[in-house]
């Protein structure tokens, strides 16, 4: 394994713990670089970005059910990214990259998405573990930049906090025409994640939000 490899993606002792690491650098579904993944966005009109994409089970299904779209898939887990590109492998516009969803917004370019999908991101509610919550002020303005004009952000958790805040912060700067919050799962025709599946089992209360850019 090159040291190239290892600090690439985590230290090199965790490269060498962690064989999921080596896995998915060397997968042909790891895009690499943002560069390439938005040079592959290009070639497609519609494009779908999964943030926190987990194992991947909603990109392979939305992907199945229409081909000609790109998805992409961000984590920072490497094992859950393998998974990912494996369920990818027979898309011909799918893919995933290895980035912190915070990185990965600044840099995408202006009215670059047609959807944005966060699903049942980690909650952090102590205080102390604040910096590692994905939805701030930051993410919002963010997602309305990157987010083209007729796309649509998607949303849902367990996490009331998180539904609470994107509603305040709607509400504070009225960014998007369309809001929509649901205190249930707004979008269960769509495909299904794992996380999901555990809330439904658990019968636990999910909420969600659609936002759509109208200008
Ligand atoms: C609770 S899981 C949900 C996974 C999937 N969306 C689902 O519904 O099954 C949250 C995912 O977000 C990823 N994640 C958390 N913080 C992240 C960050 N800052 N950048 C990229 N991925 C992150 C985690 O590694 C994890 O796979």
């Amino acid at each position: 394994m090159s040291m190239q490899l290892s600090l690439k993606g985590a230290s090199p002792v965790a490269a060498l713990k962690n064989p999921y690491i080596k896995a998915f650098e060397e997968h042909p579904k790891n895009f690499g670089t943002t560069a390439v993944a938005f040079q592959r966005a290009r070639l497609c009109r519609k494009r779908i970005l999964d943030l926190g994409c987990g194992n991947g089970h909603f990109l392979e299904r939305r992907l199945s059910e229409s081909p000609s779209t790109f998805g992409l898939g961000i984590d920072l887990r490497f094992k859950r990214l393998f998974r990912s590109s494996e369920k990818l492998a027979d898309f011909p516009h799918g893919g995933c990259l290895h980035m912190d969803i915070r990185d990965f917004l600044r840099e995408s370019p202006d009215q670059f998405w047609s959807e944005l999908w966060v699903q049942f991101p980690d909650p952090w509610p102590k205080d102390r573990h604040a910096k590692n919550r994905m939805i701030t002020a930051e993410f919002f303005f963010q997602v309305f930049r990157t987010l083209q004009v007729g796309g649509r952000f998607c949303f849902r958790s367990d996490a009331i906090a998180y539904w609470k805040l994107l509603q305040d912060l709607q509400s504070r700067h009225r960014l998007f025409g369309i809001a929509i919050y649901q205190g249930s799962d707004r979008f269960e025709s769509e495909p299904s994640t794992l996380f999901r599946e555990t809330f439904s089992k658990k019968r636990q209360r999910v909420f969600s939000v659609e936002f759509r850019r109208t200008h």
